[in-house]
């Protein structure tokens, strides 16, 4: 088959378009034929050499696929059959023709979606579902949504809405902002300023209940100290680093929680689990249009590198996917 591997640790130059051997699917998986391929920012580290797949786990990028059903594993119980449409979360693989992946990461299209524009909504789907569940977020709230216009924030801005809760985002460009908005963001806050000083501002000194962190160690403390009190952080990015000083006593004189997760690294019933409830509660929230889809910026397999310069310049709204067949 086709897929994209990268010649050497590096730029977007490094990937390129191989012949590989197909994969097989095993006991308890399936094995999809992709039509696209979400391409995400943990593909660039991985391009770059920082962050190798899951023992196990393929070694070409791509975490998330759409496509059809194209051979069940000896052995595995379940309803999918050959020529079934599928949206997966993987663990690795999605850059190619065929991967293949647990059953229990598959799930349905949502109605009325194409299998290119299903492409790019599993992960972020699946991350902001599984960490709002985390930091046990409740209507009524005010939630800090750092990267608003990204792929994560294009889905995190307007599901928390729909949670009902108040949403300030962080956004690097005027652009960005009036995006940020149009999901529903109540405020959008430059990154380029003060924006611990807005958001302390806005909610009146307060502090915010809840934040979704991409940056990690540059914004630890000024997210501690816009925590209000039993407000809960969930770092899921490290744009900004890994390492940084917790003055505990912040926490524990607000009695405030930080928590970290990656979705890659999670066990396989974990993500099961995360898979159906996406499935259950998000797919008719695109089906019935509470929810919009992404704005979708699409890239044929062979042009891996322009949709990684796409992302990495800062210029890109909403998603990117591979087109792997149309
Ligand atoms: N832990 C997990 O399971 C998991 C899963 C998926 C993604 N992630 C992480 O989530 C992050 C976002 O992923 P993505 O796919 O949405 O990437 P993306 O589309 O490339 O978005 C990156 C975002 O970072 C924002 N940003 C850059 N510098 C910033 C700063 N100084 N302050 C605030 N925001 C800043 C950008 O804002 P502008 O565009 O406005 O400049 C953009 O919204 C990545 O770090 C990724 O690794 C984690």
């Amino acid at each position: 088959m086709k897929a994209i591997t990268v010649r050497q640790p590096g730029g977007p130059d490094e990937l390129v378009l191989s012949d590989v051997a197909d994969p097989s699917a095993e006991p308890g998986q399936v094995r999809i034929a992709v039509t696209a391929a979400g391409v995400n920012r943990a593909d660039i580290l991985q391009r770059q050499g920082f962050y190798p797949p899951p023992r196990g786990a393929s070694d070409i990028i791509g975490l998330e696929v759409s496509g059809i059903v194209d051979a069940v594993g000896p052995g595995t119980t379940t309803t999918l059959r050959p020529g079934d449409p599928v949206v997966a979360l993987l663990a690795g693989g999605g850059y190619a023709e065929l991967v293949v992946t647990p059953v229990g990461q598959c799930a349905p299209v949502p109605q009325g979606l194409d299998l290119v524009q299903a492409g790019g909504i599993m992960e972020t789907a699946a991350t902001v579902v599984s960490n709002f569940a985390h930091i046990h977020v409740h209507a009524g709230e005010t939630i800090l949504i750092h990267g608003g216009a990204g792929g994560i924030g294009s889905f995190a801005i307007p599901y928390a809405k729909h949670l009902g809760l108040r949403v300030i985002s962080t956004v690097g460009s005027a652009p960005k902002a009036e995006h940020a908005r149009t999901l529903g963001a109540d405020l959008a806050v430059d990154y380029h300023g003060d924006w611990a000083d807005e958001v302390r501002q806005a909610t009146a000194g307060k502090g915010v209940d809840a934040i979704l962190d991409i940056i990690g160690a540059r914004y630890l403390d000024a997210n501690v100290s816009l925590l209000a009190r039993g407000g809960r952080m969930t770092v899921i990015g490290l744009q900004g680093g890994t390492k940084a000083t917790l003055d505990l006593n912040r926490l524990l004189t607000k009695a405030a929680t930080i928590t970290a997760t990656s979705l890659r690294f999670r066990p396989l019933e974990e993500k099961t689990a995360i898979v159906r409830t996406v499935a259950d509660e998000v797919w008719p929230l695109f089906e019935s249009g509470a929810i919009p889809l992404p704005p979708l910026t699409a890239f044929p397999l062979a042009e891996a590198g322009a949709a990684h310069e796409l992302l990495e310049s800062g210029r890109n709204i909403g998603k990117i996917v591979l087109v792997v067949r149309s």
